[in-house]
């Protein structure tokens, strides 16, 4: 039983600790170039990972838990406070600010950290529980097929 929002979406965020960690392997090396192109992936996983939970995977959460709003509020403020740091990452590595690149990157993994433990330990598994499997198997793909 692979197809479940936890296992798509768990898997996700395992990939883009990989390539957070890679980007900034790369640019301990000096490897600027490199780095910023994996930097790059980097950001448009992630963009597009916080997309994904505020349009498809919040709302069916409030839809399936009756909670209508109250964690998926608090989810979706702390979305916008990693796309804050994560622009000014990019930023700083376009101009080779190696500091200002490990404040932003530590100000984000202080949000990112518990947020996505939040969501693997709570939002995922209970919108898993919270749909007929029918219905999960159409979320798991839309959320495979989102762009
Ligand atoms: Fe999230």
């Amino acid at each position: 039983m692979t197809d479940t929002v936890n296992g798509y979406l768990s898997a996700d965020h395992d990939r883009l600790d990989r390539l957070l960690a890679e980007a900034s392997e790369r640019l301990r090396a000096g490897d600027v170039a490199v780095a910023a192109q994996v930097l790059a992936e980097f950001a448009g996983g992630l963009r597009r990972h916080i997309r994904l939970e505020d349009e498809l995977l919040f709302p069916t959460f409030d839809r399936v838990t009756g909670m209508n709003g109250g964690p998926t509020a608090v989810m979706r403020q702390e979305h916008r406070a990693i796309e804050r740091h994560l622009e000014l990452m990019v930023a700083a590595v376009d101009r080779h600010d190696l500091g200002a690149y490990a404040d932003e990157k530590l100000a984000m993994l202080d949000v990112l950290g518990d947020h996505n433990d939040k969501e693997e330990a709570i939002v995922y598994p209970m919108t898993d529980a919270g749909l007929p499997e029918g219905e999960r198997a159409a979320l798991v793909a839309s959320l495979r097929a989102f762009r």
